[in-house]
């Protein structure tokens, strides 16, 4: 079988390298990869630290870029590449744009699609924006579903899509984590002189909080540093330049916050064991952190990975300056509520999801495929 994985921004690459790593060790699976390089830097990061190689590269990112603009670029570009390889299955991960569009143009030319970390909802079409469209109409499309958990298998049930299409297989970020945590660690220069303190890790980088959500956001947390001594800021700043912008106007004159580039996936894998708490917009470090047993306040008012709140690791604490100020505040004073969050919980999987997909490809999809070709 032969199958055509397709990523291009960071998170997707996080979470589809073990897989590809699987597909590749797999006898009978003929694995091609295609990055679209929505992002540059960022996935380069994470394609050199797991040895993964692209058979294309369309080297799409551009400064300004849009989300018109990127489905256009992956539609012109993947057509080629389904026209040249005829893959038997296109796999796609996630919710970003180029999940969305290299899902299309493998609909349009009638190729099966498998999505990982498929049927996640928030049930808000604005928030995540765009993902929550695009992770539902990637589900339209899609014809083989690896869901990460029991809820997001009940939302594709409900949305009528053929139980024996869909697979819990828990999320692949487990499986990431893991490897990268068994990784020796280094003398990390934005670790030194925190020893003693509480360290606050801080990820934002959601195009709905662009603008004033992330100037309350930002501004909530400049207080709460200047309040408690104690508490130190590391905030590896997405390379959008909007975030960028907003990050330094925000922390640059207070020492208390270290705004450093983007880590690899290793170092910010160490990041997080050493941080007290994580607060972020991210969808990934929703699940990573209750794996590490570190709570986190999630920035945003809607979520559609309910499983960490529910695992008591993870709270919501919505983006004006009110909500996170209080939020963060009392998090940091009510040791109680502190300990109960810090549990190490693991609602996302036990690292064995990329061997589970593959054995799912092997048992489910690729005989169904022939059977479809013999008829
Ligand atoms: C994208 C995804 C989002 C995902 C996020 C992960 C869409 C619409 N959004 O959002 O779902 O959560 O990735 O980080 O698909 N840039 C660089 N170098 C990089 C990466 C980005 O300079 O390596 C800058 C570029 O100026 C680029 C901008 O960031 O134009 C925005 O990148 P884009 O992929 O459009 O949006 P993200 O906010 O990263
Ligand atoms: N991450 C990383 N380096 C960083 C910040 C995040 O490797 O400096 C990892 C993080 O551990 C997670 C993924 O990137 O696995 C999340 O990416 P992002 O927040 O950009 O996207 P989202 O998950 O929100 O789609």
């Amino acid at each position: 079988m032969k199958i055509l994985s397709v990523f291009g921004t960071r998170p997707e690459a996080i979470k589809m390298a073990p897989l590809i790593q699987a597909l590749e060790k797999t006898p009978g699976m003929d694995s091609v990869v295609a990055v679209t390089a929505q992002h540059r830097q960022m996935l380069d990061q994470v394609m050199q630290l797991f040895s993964l190689k692209a058979d294309y590269d369309f080297d799409l990112m551009r400064h300004g870029q849009t989300v018109s603009s990127i489905t256009q670029a992956v539609l012109q570009k993947m057509d080629p590449v389904l026209e040249k390889e005829k893959p038997d299955l296109v796999l796609v991960h996630g919710d970003t744009t180029t999940t969305f569009a290299a899902a299309l143009a493998a609909f349009y030319r009638h190729i099966p699609i498998g999505h990982v970390e498929a049927g996640l909802r928030s049930g808000d079409k604005a928030a995540p924006f765009p993902e929550e469209i695009n992770r539902k109409l990637t589900d339209a499309m899609a014809d083989w579903f690896f869901a990460p958990t029991q809820t997001a298998a009940g939302h594709l049930k409900a949305e009528n899509i053929p139980e024996d299409r869909i697979f819990i297989t828990g999320n692949t970020v487990i499986d990431a984590l893991l490897q990268v945590t068994a990784m020796p660690e280094e003398d990390y220069p934005w670790l030194r002189d925190i020893q003693g303190k509480r360290l606050l890790t801080l990820t934002c980088h959601r195009r709905e909080n662009w603008g004033e959500p992330m100037r309350q956001i930002f501004a909530a947390i400049r207080r709460v540093l200047l309040e408690k001594p104690d508490c130190r800021l590391i905030f590896p700043a997405h390379l959008n330049p909007l975030v960028q912008q907003q990050a330094h106007a925000a922390f640059d004159d207070l020492p208390q916050a270290r705004i450093i580039a983007p880590l690899d996936y290793q170092p910010f894998a160490v990041l997080m064991k050493k941080s007290d708490l994580i607060i972020t917009d991210s969808g990934g470090l929703q699940e990573e952190a209750p794996a590490l047993g570190k709570p986190v306040l999630v920035l945003r008012q809607v979520t559609e990975r309910p499983e960490a709140i529910a695992a008591g690791t993870a709270d919501l604490a919505g983006v004006t300056f009110d909500s996170v100020y209080a939020k963060l505040s009392r998090l940091l004073e009510d040791e109680a509520l502190y300990r109960r969050m810090s549990h190490a919980a693991n609602p996302y999987g036990d690292g064995h999801a990329a061997e589970q997909i593959c054995a799912i490809l092997q048992e489910h999809v690729a005989p169904t495929l022939a059977g479809r070709l013999e008829a």
